[in-house]
This record gives C-alpha cells, structure tokens and sequence, in this order.
C-alpha cells in the first residue's frame, strides 16, 4: 500500500465512509500535506466510494483547496474590483519582482507560490492579499516587500 493509501484510510477510518465525512477529509489532507494530489483524490474516492469526479468537483468548489503542489507559504492576493482599483497591479509586479515568479508559479525551493483570489472581505483595507490563512491589508510594494522579506527569513 502507497503512503497516500495509507492516510487516506486511516483518516476515512477516524472520519467515516460517508458523504460528509469528505470534507473533514479533504480538510485533513490540507491541513498535512497543503494540496490535493490525483492520486489522493483517487484513493478517497474509492474509500469513500464515490466517483473521483465528485470528489474533485467538491474539492474545486473550495478555493482554499489547492489542487496543485504549492509551496510552504501561499501567497494569495485579491484580484477583485476593489483591491484592482487600489493598486493591486502594481503589489502583483512586486511580489513577482521580489520572488522571481509569476501567477500560477512555486519558487524553485518551493518556500512560495503566488495565486489570485477572490474578494477577501477586506475591501475597505484593499489591496489585500492572503500568506496562507493570514491575511495582510493595504498594501503597498514597499509594505508587500518588506512581508515577503519577513517569511523568507523564518
Ligand atoms: Fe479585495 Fe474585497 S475586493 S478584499
């Protein structure tokens, strides 16, 4: 049995075989592992004997599901009207500058990936952005700078 076998039975067995255990599950397997590999999605489907279809479409729903291998920290930023129109182009082309990635992009040492998001109820302190579940507020390229500079020595 794989590794991912494993876990993911063990954590069918501490969750349940049900429908609603998938999201105590899928949770779990963020919470360890930060993203939602195929062949995991593959190994809940059978255990809890839906289709893998089902098991996807509900992960996807879920923008806090990462379906791709992300880094340590995972930098989210608002790409909402708001945070648009508060300067958010230009917190992008810092975070692009300082990690040397793009959208959609890990750092080869894997520490950082940067994604879009939707409104984060943080509008009136736009532009926002999210470091995994923290949440940092007007921003500016110095301030974004000056946060990336701050994960990168932890
Ligand atoms: Fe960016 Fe709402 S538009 S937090």
């Amino acid at each position: 049995m794989s590794n991912t076998e494993n876990f993911v039975k063990e954590l069918a067995d501490k969750h349940g075989r049900k429908r609603e255990s998938l999201m105590p599950i899928l949770q779990e397997v963020i919470d360890a592992r930060r993203y939602l590999s195929d062949e995991t999605v593959v190994n809940i489907a059978r255990e809890l004997d839906m289709s893998a279809a089902d098991v996807y479409g509900t992960a996807s729903f879920y923008s806090f599901i990462e379906t791709k291998e992300v880094g340590q920290y995972s930098i989210r930023l608002c790409k909402t009207i708001v945070c648009d129109m508060k300067g958010k182009e230009a917190i992008l082309n810092a975070i692009e500058e300082t990690l040397k990635i793009k959208i959609g992009q890990t750092t080869p040492d894997r520490k950082f990936s940067l994604s879009t998001t939707n409104c984060l109820g943080w509008c009136h302190k736009g532009p926002a952005m999210l470091i995994n579940d923290e949440v940092f507020t007007e921003l500016t390229p110095g301030k974004v700078i000056e946060i990336l500079e701050n994960y990168m020595n932890r």
